[in-house]
């Protein structure tokens, strides 16, 4: 389809320069974080830095909102469309595009999280200075080792009584094994908490405090000989923990960085706004831009190669007065133009880019272009799916199979009303399509009494809500006892599918076969009996 956007024609193809100028600008990335650790307060700081969220203009979320429990989770989602699981804020910070791509806060959602952490080029990961890793941090932080993206470390709330900071470098690395490189260092902490030494200059950065932290930050740039005389003890704890890490901590190696094998570390406080500029710096700075992607093939798609995109999340009923669906996209190459012509998923039909929005904070609004990096949000985008590619019309891009994540909670699920049994089958396969639950086959018990598999159990409660009132399948979920899933093959299936303790299941995206286990004891005594059997650790095992 050729046309006029904008006064632009949509059939010239953009010069390469252009494309790979604008990717250049582009920073994507996550926050990953425990809940509670600070993801929403450092987004919001993130925005207030880049001018896009003024002083009581309201925030990403609303506290209250934060508390919600299961069933206000969907009213809420319901009520804000789009919003609580959005895809992205996009704001500009000097001169530069930055696009936070949105994990959703609740821990059962971590499902969600893992496929937009294959979206985005680095992660922030943040600490909560008195806690250091959880179980979160643990789980989201393998996803990105997997992923191979580059993390930079926040330790926040230092404003409050904290640990020790050196033992939590240690924790970083002894837990993750990942290389923690201080990039700042605090001096005081709690209240006496007063400022950053920044190690590549050796200057010590003293913030003032602003009323709720509403406003940025005041800073001042102090010389050793002035912050010694000025910040007595706390300065001189600072001094011997920076000489120990100077004869200990390994050098800043951005290569090292990118492969997500160092982690440059920053202290400070998203609630009064300290460090917030030196960490959003550092994103700048030292976050990979858009670059090339390897397609299914494993060749390098260069940013500058013809319009392609990843999708990532495929959401329904965003807007409660119409039954949409918008696939979420992440380009990776060329520019998008609103009403250009392209086609997508595995039949490579055309999809419709007249209703292209980009998402900021609650709004939707329409996007009339994007560069590598950005994400769209295309309106009833029939038949995309997770992972698909959408590609300029005629020239075909596949990905790589997106990864499934480690269900841990089953549910066997029975429609209650048998006349709606039709419904219930395509219910099911459409939640399974958007990544909302994983639907498992038994060879014996067919589509009537799926296995529902998930990550976290507040899934079965969006998937029976919606099932009854999107689909009018009023759906019975029975528990299930398995707790731990591996990944075979044909051959050892058919051994494991005669054994007792062990139920072989199909995935029914994919057709990965799965062993589900009642017990961890009886999956590693199998193990250690028949090593011979494959028995593959899925992705974002606890
Ligand atoms: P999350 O999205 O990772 O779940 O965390 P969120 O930002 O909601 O922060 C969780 C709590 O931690 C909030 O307190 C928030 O204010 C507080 N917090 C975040 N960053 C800092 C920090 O740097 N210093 C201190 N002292 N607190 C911080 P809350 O009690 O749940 O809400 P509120 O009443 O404080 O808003």
């Amino acid at each position: 389809m050729s046309g006029h956007t904008g006064g632009v024609s949509t059939d010239a193809a953009p010069a390469a320069a252009d494309v790979r100028r604008e990717a250049a600008r582009r920073r994507t990335f996550a926050i990953i974080s425990h809940p509670d650790a600070g993801k929403t307060t450092l987004t919001e700081k993130f925005l207030l830095y880049g001018g896009a969220l003024t002083a009581g203009a309201g925030s990403v979320r609303g506290k209250g909102e934060r508390r919600a429990s299961a069933s206000d989770w969907m009213e809420m989602e319901r009520r804000r469309g789009i919003s609580v699981t959005s895809a992205v804020v996009q704001f500009s910070y000097r001169d530069r595009v930055l696009n936070l791509l949105d994990t959703p806060g609740h821990g059962d959602f971590s499902e969600d999280t893992y496929r937009v952490l294959s979206a985005v080029d680095a992660a922030v990961m943040v600490l909560d200075g008195a806690k250091g890793i959880e179980a979160q941090t643990r789980k989201l932080f393998e996803v990105c080792r997997n992923r191979e993206i580059p993390i930079v470390t926040f330790i926040n709330k230092w404003d409050r009584p904290a640990r020790d900071p050196l033992e939590l470098l240690d924790e970083i690395e002894d837990q993750l094994v990942l290389d923690p490189v201080p990039v700042t260092w605090p001096v005081g902490e709690g209240e006496r908490f007063s400022g950053l030494v920044d190690r590549r200059s050796r200057d010590f950065v003293r913030f003032a405090r602003t009323a709720g932290g509403a406003t940025v930050a005041g800073e001042e740039t102090v010389d050793p000989q002035r912050a010694e005389a000025e910040e007595g003890a706390a300065w001189h704890e600072a001094r011997e923990a920076l000489e120990l890490i100077d004869a200990a901590s390994a050098e800043l190696d951005i290569k090292r960085f990118e492969a997500g094998e160092l982690s440059p570390v920053f202290y400070g406080s998203a609630l009064t706004n300290f460090g917030v500029r030196l960490l959003l710096d550092a994103i700048v700075d030292m976050a990979p831009a858009p670059g090339a992607r390897l397609d299914a093939a494993g060749d390098p798609r260069a940013v500058d190669s013809p319009f392609s995109a990843v999708v990532f999340k495929v959401q329904s009923n965003t807007d409660p007065a119409h039954r949409d669906r918008i696939a979420f996209l992440r380009v990776c190459s060329g520019r998008f133009e609103r009403g250009m012509a392209v086609a997508g998923g595995d039949a490579g039909k055309a999809v419709s880019t007249r209703y292209a929005h980009t998402v900021v904070g609650r709004d939707r609004s329409t996007a009339e272009e994007a560069w590598p990096g950005d994400v769209i949000g295309l309106v009833n985008a029939a038949g995309l799916r997770v992972g698909d590619a959408v590609h300029t019309a005629g020239e075909p891009v596949r990905w790589p199979p997106v990864p499934s994540f480690a269900p841990s909670s089953f549910r066997v699920a029975r429609c209650s009303d048998t006349s709606k049994a039709k419904q219930f089958r395509s219910g099911v396969r459409q939640l399974d399509s958007e990544g909302v639950v994983q639907m498992l086959r038994r060879p014996e018990g067919g589509e009537s009494a799926p296995i529902l598999a998930a990550v976290g159990p507040l899934q079965f409660d969006v998937a029976e809500h919606r099932l009854r009132h999107e689909f009018g399948a009023p759906v019975e979920l029975a528990p299930a006892p398995w707790t731990t899933a591996r990944r075979t093959d044909q051959a050892s299936a058919a051994v494991l599918g005669a054994m007792s303790g062990v139920t072989v299941a199909e995935r029914a995206e994919g057709g990965e076969l799965l062993a589900l286990f009642e017990s961890p004891y009886w999956l590693a005594r199998l193990q250690a009996d028949h090593p011979e059997l494959t028995l593959e650790r899925l992705i974002g095992e606890g």
